[in-house]
């Protein structure tokens, strides 16, 4: 397979780096007047400015040359046709089907997926309408007040950050809570607050047969039948799945399994069943909203050249940081309180899909591939991290995200928060050279023998890159195009580094080992041969807890 490194449009950016990297982004806003619009792109409701990046026209074209010799074009008719693109799992990759709101169809095997993706849709919308107008009742009558989605990764956090998100448009009578941690507080802290009657438990998984999802389900299954009897589980449980056989086992009636299939991924998942929850909240329709949403993004990545395709260069530039400046990390940086979740669930996202060491053929990369995706709500992170992006040695890519319509009614605040997401963007990109930290210190009247010491501390190199990505307002729709947006990016990247993104390998041997290392801990098996460390550890556990497992005995 060739490796990117060997494209003739990567020897090009290596010559364009070497030419451009001192190159000042404030001197190009100041020669050129149309860098701010030539360097952004609105797609629906988002309007990203990409012109704070160390770019000019022969580094986009290279990039978008990169990406033709990678085979981008192909890849992305491959993805939507239903090509088996998952290479190492078989599978197509088809999160476009399950918002294709054109319905045309998509194929795979030869099979028409949309009518599932149609039929599991109204299945949702039916059960929607009932828990939401209040005719479906619980065991003693009456109407569901919580939800619980029980599930981790992709099980959890679309839903979690979508229902947060969106919190605005939530149902008034329903609280939602999540729980995918097996640490037993997680669970604790939800059922002291809910009450039987009046839950209702999604399990939410894959492939129903995550450890973490099946004890929490088991427990909240224990907890409610202290309360209601069996034949009372159909109206408090229901399951998200492609395992239709695991489901049984548990108990929950297929009837109540909501069911997605082996082409989508987990991490690509909230567009399916496992919106589930974000559809309770929301009602059908803003669901409906937020699947049109991400087919206007869909769209746009399909047919827009590659040159103006939001998506692809977002990847691309993001492929020019850490290929060729070695940036390997990006930040995420809503300015908005109910975007908290988003750094979270980028994350999985990016890091989940691009964290690769291989290319498809399973030869080694021969560059960095997926970066480290972090981040928190800017205006927190500004008080926190943002010392680090300033002044610090690394080159972190950061996205400021924001809503342009005011968040909230109380005077003030939004105009506070958007003039921080600007000026933000302004520092990264301008910095502060001596010459002006000199001036500000003389300006300020300090002495003449303290301002030398201090100009070196309170100068900033600026030159640092920032996305700046406004939503016209935070709506299921616009947040469909934003998440969207982030999917096709760690798809375009994936492509130029020749990997698969939508495998996981990665996430096995920790959990097989666990596996081993938990009948240690249980004692439900000898202690196993380890390194000295691992021992150790499973040792001092086992002793912690001999009381109360009656085996102090053997620590004498
Ligand atoms: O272990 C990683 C992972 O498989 C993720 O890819 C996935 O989103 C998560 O676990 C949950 O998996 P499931 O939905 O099958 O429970």
């Amino acid at each position: 397979m060739t490796a990117p490194t060997h494209l003739p449009a990567w020897q090009a950016l290596q010559q364009d780096y070497e030419q451009t990297q001192s190159v000042q982004m404030r001197d190009q806003f100041a020669q050129d007047p149309e860098r701010a619009n030539r360097y952004w792109l609105e797609v629906g409701g988002l309007a990203v400015d990409f012109s704070k990046n160390r770019i000019n026209d022969q580094i986009i074209a290279d990039l978008v040359a990169l990406a033709e010799q990678a085979g981008l074009p192909e890849r992305i008719e491959q993805m939507y046709r239903g090509e088996k693109i998952n290479e190492t799992e078989n599978r197509a990759v088809l999160h476009v089907a399950l918002r294709n709101r054109s319905n045309t169809p998509i194929k795979v095997d030869g099979k028409d997926v949309m009518p599932e993706v149609n039929h599991v849709l109204r299945k949702m919308g039916d059960f929607t309408r009932a828990v939401r107008s209040g005719e479906w009742l619980g065991y003693t009558n009456q109407v569901i007040t919580d939800v619980v989605n029980i599930g981790i990764g992709g099980s959890d956090l679309g839903p979690l950050m979508m229902c947060t998100a969106l919190k605005n448009f939530g149902h008034p009578r329903l609280n939602m809570h999540f729980v995918s941690n097996v640490d037993g507080t997680q669970m604790r802290d939800v059922l002291e607050k809910v009450h039987p009657e009046t839950t209702l438990f999604i399990i939410a998984s894959k492939t129903f047969t995550t450890q973490e999802t099946l004890t929490n389900a088991h427990t909240a299954r224990d907890w409610f039948l202290q309360a209601g009897s069996e034949k009372d589980i159909a109206k408090h449980f229901v399951a998200i799945s492609t395992n239709q056989k695991a489901v049984a086992e548990f108990g929950i009636d297929t009837e109540h399994m909501f069911e997605f299939w082996d082409w989508v991924g987990g991490r690509y998942s909230l567009w399916s069943a496992i919106g589930l929850p974000i559809m309770l909240y929301l009602g059908e329709e803003n669901f409906i909203e937020l699947l049109e949403g991400a087919h206007l993004m869909d769209q746009h990545f399909r047919n827009a050249p590659l040159s103006r395709n939001l998506p692809a260069l977002m990847g691309l530039i993001g492929i020019w940081y850490i290929n060729f400046y070695g940036g390997g990390s990006h930040v995420i940086a809503p300015y908005d309180q109910h975007l908290h979740r988003l750094p979270k669930y980028i994350q999985q996202l990016d890091m989940e899909s691009n964290g690769k060491q291989v290319q498809m053929d399973g030869t080694p990369v021969a560059t960095e591939t997926g970066p480290i995706i972090w981040g928190e709500t800017g205006i927190n992170g500004q008080h926190a991290f943002f010392q680090l992006l300033h002044q610090g040695t690394h080159i972190t890519p950061i996205d400021l995200i924001a809503s342009l319509e005011k968040r909230s009614n109380l005077p003030g605040h939004h105009e506070i928060l958007l003039s921080n997401v600007f000026a933000q963007a302004e520092a990264f990109m301008r910095g502060k050279t001596s010459a002006e930290a000199r001036a500000e210190l003389q300006a300020q009247g300090v002495p003449a023998e303290h301002i030398e010491a201090l100009v070196p501390h309170k100068t900033f190199s600026g030159n640092r890159p920032t996305n700046v990505i406004l939503l016209d307002k935070i709506t299921p729709r616009n947040m469909g195009s934003l998440i969207a947006m982030y999917e096709h990016k760690v798809f375009t990247q994936g492509v130029i580094w020749g990997i698969n993104s939508f495998d996981q390998w990665g996430v096995e041997l920790g959990k097989q080992l666990a596996k081993t290392i938990l009948a240690e801990l249980t004692g439900a098996i000898d202690p196993q041969l380890h390194d000295a460390s691992t021992s150790k550890l499973v040792r001092l556990y086992r002793k912690a807890n001999c009381e109360a497992d009656g085996t102090c005995a053997l620590f004498q």
